[in-house]
């Protein structure tokens, strides 16, 4: 196992897109930021230098931390980010875990421009990839573009307090492509050779809206999700919400020349939300192909296709080799977690509310951060009165919303099934998929659903042999999933919503995962972790 070193000087980046000058905030200058290629097996080691104006923390998305939870990286839950002008230096092994994941800025809207691929290979000496080696690999970074400064794009979605504005353009690899209203706008362009297979890595970077990829008369064959191995799935849409990763073959045996590959919108609510409904391309430009052949343009899914998207995102099947962690079977905590977004009352530093402000919530619950403190320092150093042990495994039976830093308790090595329910409480907003995503652990998605989850039939049709393992699952509008996962790694573990857009608003809880067989298995913080000011 290697060292695998990196440092990010976070600052600003002057850039010409859509035809608007800009200075946007990203790691080294790039966009997407640098890629981490690492082994399984491997420790990460990340000097993260803030040079930008903002407070900062950095998130390995989808990376265990097992014992490492004070690099999560998750403001307020595992430290209280980075300021301007310091540096934190992430270390973390990686184990038990390959394929696609990304990190990405976790304190505010930064993470539309502050990301990047994190890719982690079979260990060196291993039996490899469970498909033939590939001839090449692409890193497909898919992303939202902003002309004015996100951060402002933030402040003004927190005092009018309903969502943030929708995003200028949807960018592939940084770049939204040849298809947007302003001439020279930059296409991502890749050379492939003829009758070769590649395996591309795609990450949907975006940061509200869900997506449909198709690279046009290039039939994938789905590997991965998440960084998790599947059954060989054959498709020629993939659908990725916001934290997802897809890993995808595909063999270059069209005839030579030039391709689209697109990514465009999928949202059910497109009618009640115009949120950008635009298409980012990329170019697949065959070795030899001359540059002025126009590229044919992928079929897309239409923005509003739920049976493409449930299609895949329901079709996939999780490959079991030897040596995989079985489905554990029983269940310690039972959860059924109700979330959704409704009218809240404005409060009272919303100068510009219209009357009312957005809500979000899980059982009722709308999260609350903590001040001044992370929950893992508190849980570490018994602080008292930051958070509360009493969030409901169930929906209460009365109405209201509660604001709380209520956190769910579990043992070291519980198992946790949770049936996440989508409701739009008022009835009025529409419904669209949520991305939940869980830090620190993979889970099991043993069953997914339209309409209220039904206790009574449902379990019977729960995959306890080779369901899809995940980080983030889209939850349908009004529909469900079940999920489950063991609870082996002591700390405080965020579960939200993906949509970046709904994070402040409250949709999201926290799982305390106490000390196990040892006590004090969680080490103390690193000699450098971001103090509280
Ligand atoms: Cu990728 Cu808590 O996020």
């Amino acid at each position: 196992a290697a060292v695998v070193e990196h440092t990010f000087n976070v600052g600003g980046m002057n850039i010409s897109q859509l035809c608007t000058e800009s200075v946007i905030y990203t790691a080294n200058k790039q966009l997407p930021g640098p890629t981490i290629e690492a082994n399984e097996g491997d420790t990460v080691v990340v000097h993260v230098v803030n040079d930008s104006p903002y407070s900062l923390s950095i998130h390995w998305h989808g990376i265990f931390q097992l014992l490492s939870g004070w690099a999560d990286g998750a403001h307020l839950i595992t430290d209280c980010s980075i300021q301007p002008a310091a540096n934190f230096t992430y270390q973390f092994n990686i184990t038990g875990q390959e394929g696609t994941l990304w990190w990405h800025a976790h304190s505010s809207l930064l993470r539309a421009t502050v990301h990047g691929a994190l890719i982690i290979k079979p260990r060196n000496g291993t039996a490899g990839y469970p498909f033939p080696p590939p001839y090449g690999e692409i890193p497909i970074i898919l992303g939202e573009w902003w002309n004015k400064n996100v951060n402002d794009v933030e402040t003004d979605a927190h005092l009018t307090g309903l969502g943030p504005a929708i995003s200028d353009a949807l960018t592939i690899n940084g770049m939204p492509g040849d298809q947007t209203p302003c001439q020279g706008a930059g296409v991502y362009e890749v050379e492939v050779a003829s009758n070769e297979t590649y395996l591309l890595r795609i990450i949907n970077a975006a940061v509200n809206v869900e997506l449909f990829f198709s690279v046009s008369r290039h039939p994938f064959t789905v590997v991965a999700i998440d960084a998790s191995y599947t059954d060989p799935y054959a498709t020629d849409v993939i659908a990725i919400s916001p934290g997802q990763t897809v890993d995808a073959l595909v063999t270059t045996s069209a005839p030579p020349g030039r391709y689209y590959m697109a990514a465009s919108v999928f949202d059910s609510k497109t009618v009640s939300f115009p949120f950008n409904t635009g298409t980012a391309t990329g170019v697949f430009r065959y070795e030899g192909a001359p540059n002025d052949t126009a590229p044919s343009m992928p079929a897309m899914p239409s923005h509003t296709d739920v049976v493409a998207a449930g299609t895949f995102y329901w079709s996939l099947t999780g490959l079991v080799r030897p040596g995989d962690p079985p489905v554990p079977t029983a269940v310690n905590h039972s959860m059924l977690v109700e979330f959704g977004l409704e009218q809240g009352p404005c409060a009272p530093d919303q100068t510009r509310c219209q009357g009312f402000a957005l809500v979000a919530s899980m059982n009722r619950n709308s999260f609350q951060f903590p001040k001044n403190v992370s929950l893992l320092k508190a849980l570490f150093d018994g602080l008292p009165a930051v958070y509360s042990e009493d969030f409901p495994v169930t929906p209460p039976p009365v109405p209201g919303i509660r604001k709380a830093t209520s956190v769910m308790k579990v043992m070291y090595g519980d198992v946790v099934e949770v049936v996440l329910q989508s409701r739009e409480y008022s009835g009025v907003l529409g419904t669209e998929s949520h991305p939940i995503h869980l830090h620190g652990f993979n889970f099991f998605v043993l069953a997914q659903g339209l309409g209220p989850f039904d206790p009574t039939s449902a379990p019977s049709a729960y995959n306890l042999v080779n369901p899809q393992v995940r980080n983030t699952v889209a939850v349908p509008g009004g529909g469900w999933a079940v999920i489950r996962f063991t609870a082996n790694n002591p700390g405080m573990w965020f579960m939200h919503c993906h949509l970046d857009a709904h994070l402040p608003l409250g949709l999201a809880m926290v799982f305390e995962v106490l000390d196990g067989p040892a006590p004090n298995m969680l080490p103390p913080p690193p000699v450098d972790y971001p103090k509280c000011y």
